[in-house]
């Protein structure tokens, strides 16, 4: 009676989906990937050998990744009549709207090959939507702003290749820290996978169908998009900028504790963790060390100190363990990288597409898949019999 439906994998059982991707332990706060803990993933790995690490299930060896890499690199780009796509969008649109309809028609595009029983077209699909995430996250963002595109440079890693494709202008040649791009990495390896979130579900439920890995991931997207999951990352910000100083910070956990107020601390609180989300710990140093290499100081950040501190002593969310996930602190950071606010859960689709295609592929390859089909407890009207419209009330 929780509302909740139970996905049934196929499996003749209704227990949940089995996955050998990623686990996590909410109670412990540990997550892996692949078996890898997140922490050394974070301190060692870089985001594409993570991608690598989902799709595969192994790290890979200095030959395999140098042949995975040099595949990502040679299909970033946009097929050229995608670009006039864009033209449709209305210049203000959301990025996270040109994102989903952009990524739903690559199915039109690459229509050739979208056989998904063929082993050989699911690891193109994957490399294509890995590939070409950046580019078309950064033309939704240029196109917002009014900017040409780039074309992306197959001489920069992902991540620069990325900064340059948003962020470059003839006028002058791009600058940037090292810093951005390494916390960019840190935070889409973060973000790559997470079990069977919203999202990642939404794509296997969808994938389930027979559906394209194109119309799979569009799906994903749309759903990451909601201010309960993956938007929660803009929504983190505006609240923060919504509180405006520490001393409102009081005021924001009262009303977050009143059950007529609808205003709740975006960015605190998991359907899973019941203790603190690993990420967030990682996030939460990351952000200091970037802030100050790049030697910004963001009010914001004091607000949400303050905010974190005040929760965490707070009975309602002590009782309720509710404590800052992987969205509390990236905002901030991304903020402090450059990235606008509308830009947030794009960011997080970038890294994410790396999990779903995973999840896509795995459900694929399992002997026994059928298509999904999640049941409901039925709380409607008992059996009844028509009446004419000239006899009702
Ligand atoms: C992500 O699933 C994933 O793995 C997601 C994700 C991933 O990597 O894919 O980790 C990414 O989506 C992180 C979550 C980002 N969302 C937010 O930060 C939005 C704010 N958080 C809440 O909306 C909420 O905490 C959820 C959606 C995250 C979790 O919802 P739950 O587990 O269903 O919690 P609930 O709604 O059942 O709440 C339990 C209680 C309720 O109070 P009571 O009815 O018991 O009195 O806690 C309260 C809620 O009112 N509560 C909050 C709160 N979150 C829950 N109260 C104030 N502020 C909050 N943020």
């Amino acid at each position: 009676d929780t509302g909740h439906f139970t996905y049934d994998p196929g499996f003749g059982s209704t227990a949940s989906t089995k996955s050998a991707i990623t686990y996590i332990d909410g109670d412990q706060g540990i997550l892996m990937y692949r078996g890898y803990p997140i922490e050394q993933l974070a301190e060692k790995s870089s985001f594409l050998e993570v991608a690598y690490l989902l799709l595969n299930g192994e790290l890979p060896n200095k030959e395999q990744f140098a042949g995975f890499e040099n595949d990502i690199t040679h299909h970033t780009m946009m097929h050229e009549s995608q670009r006039n796509f864009f033209q449709g969008f209305h210049h203000d649109a959301h990025p996270m709207a040109m994102l989903a309809a952009s990524v739903a028609s690559l199915s039109a595009f690459y229509h050739e090959d979208l056989d998904v029983d063929n082993a050989d077209d699911r690891k193109l699909a994957a490399i294509r939507l890995i590939a070409k995430m950046p580019t078309i996250a950064a033309a939704c963002y240029r196109y917002s702003i009014g900017w040409p595109f780039r074309y992306p440079r197959n001489n920069l890693e992902y991540v620069n290749r990325f900064l340059h494709m948003m962020f470059e202008v003839p006028s002058e040649p791009l600058e940037m820290k090292p810093v951005v791009a390494k916390a960019l990495d840190l935070l889409f390896i973060l973000h790559a996978d997470h079990e069977q979130n919203a999202s990642t579900s939404t794509v296997r439920l969808v994938g389930s169908t027979g559906a394209n890995p194109y119309a799979s991931i569009a799906a994903g997207i749309t759903a990451l998009w909601g201010p309960a999951h993956g938007g929660a990352n803009e929504a983190v910000l505006k609240m923060l900028e919504e509180i405006g100083t520490p001393d409102k910070v009081e005021t924001a956990v009262k009303r977050a504790k009143d059950k007529n107020d609808n205003f709740r601390l975006m960015g605190f609180g998991h359907r899973v963790y019941k203790n603190f989300d690993p990420r967030a710990k990682i996030i939460r140093e990351m952000c200091h060390k970037v802030l100050e290499e790049l030697g910004v100081n963001d009010p914001l950040l004091d607000v949400a100190m303050k905010l974190e501190e005040a929760a965490l002593k707070d009975d309602y969310f002590v009782e309720r363990k509710l404590y800052p996930n992987v969205d509390f602190y990236s905002g901030i950071i991304y903020k402090a990288l450059g990235i606008p606010t509308e830009m947030f859960t794009v960011m997080f689709a970038i890294a994410r597409t790396a999990g779903w295609i995973a999840h896509w592929i795995e459900q694929h390859e399992t002997p026994g898949s059928r298509i999904g089909r999640p049941r409901q407890l039925y709380v409607g009207s008992d059996t009844r019999n028509y009446v004419g419209m000239d006899k009702r009330k």
